[in-house]
């Protein structure tokens, strides 16, 4: 395919200044900036057009029936697939074209609905590797780096209230508790934007409402911003401050959580009339 997009680096960026209530002051920088993106296969409109503006300290929740495209659209935003059309800013560089060690070398942090924990390593050890992985290179020189990660790790396992399993094999961890060290293996690398797809999925309905503060209490202590898929709409509704709705690969509606659940259009896709 011809080469789709031009430039949008630096100036061209104009930021939009009608964010939303609880964001950073007007014409701030947004984390993410998509613009116009979009993706097709084989002639299917997969992603149809996105542009959307997530604010720094921004927690956005993207809902949408079962194959509107969310998980194309972050498969897009970090750089798993590349756009057939559109832009992709991060934090105000132009990342369309960059490979996804780029994009997380620039702040961006991904948990994949498939596990990425080694399972017949410690929790510990786990994040302790996560850890290295981001300082490693610098430290080399002075000493071996420390097998534990060291205090760092420790508070990566103290905010996702994994701390008393520091010691347990992951892989013997339940599907929620695998979901908070996966998070700390996120926070690991200091991300400033995090891409969560469906993390409640799998994990049972008595584990979910203390991931639910795991997740807030990353959003808050360590202020980044996040961006997450969710079908549990108790879940969303509380810690949102915008919903980001997409039907047919398409946004419908991309605003506060009350004005976005009042949207007919909204209300039509989740009924599944083919509005
Ligand atoms: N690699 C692909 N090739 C062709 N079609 C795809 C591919 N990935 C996803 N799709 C289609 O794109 C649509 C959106 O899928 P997906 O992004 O997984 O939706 P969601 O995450 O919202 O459920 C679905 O119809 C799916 O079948
Ligand atoms: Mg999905």
């Amino acid at each position: 395919m011809a080469p789709e997009t031009t430039d949008t680096t630096g100036a061209a960026e104009a930021p939009d200044t009608s964010g939303p209530s609880g964001a950073e002051a007007p014409g701030a920088v947004p984390v993410l900036a998509l613009e116009d993106l979009s993706w097709s296969v084989g002639g299917a409109v997969i992603v149809d057009g996105v542009t959307m503006r997530v604010e720094e300290g921004e927690f956005v929740a993207l809902i949408g029936p079962n194959g509107a495209g969310k998980t194309s659209l972050f498969n897009l935003v970090s750089g798993l697939t590349r756009p057939t059309g559109g832009s992709i800013g991060l934090a105000g560089t132009d990342v369309t074209r960059y490979a996804p060690h780029r994009r997380a070398r620039l702040g961006m942090g991904r948990t994949f609905q498939t596990s990425s924990v080694f399972g017949d390593l410690t929790v510990g050890a786990n994040v302790g590797l996560a850890v290295q992985a981001r300082t490693g290179e610098s430290r080399r020189f002075w000493r071996r780096a420390t097998p534990d990660g060291g205090a760092e790790a420790t508070e990566a396992l103290d905010l996702v209230r994994l701390a008393h399993r520091t010691d347990a094999l992951a892989g013997d961890l339940s599907h929620g508790d695998k979901r908070k060290l996966e998070l700390a293996l996120l926070l690991a690398r200091r991300p400033r934007l995090i891409l969560l797809d469906e993390p409640m999925a799998g994990v049972s309905a008595g584990e979910i409402g203390e991931l639910t503060t795991v997740i807030r209490d990353v959003h808050r202590e360590q202020g980044c911003t996040v961006l997450m898929v969710e079908h549990h709409m108790e879940v969303l509704l509380d810690m949102a401050d915008r919903l980001a709705v997409m039907h047919h690969g398409a946004l419908l509606a991309f605003t506060d959580p009350d004005s976005a659940m009042a949207d007919p259009e909204v209300q039509a896709a989740y009924l599944g009339d083919g509005a």
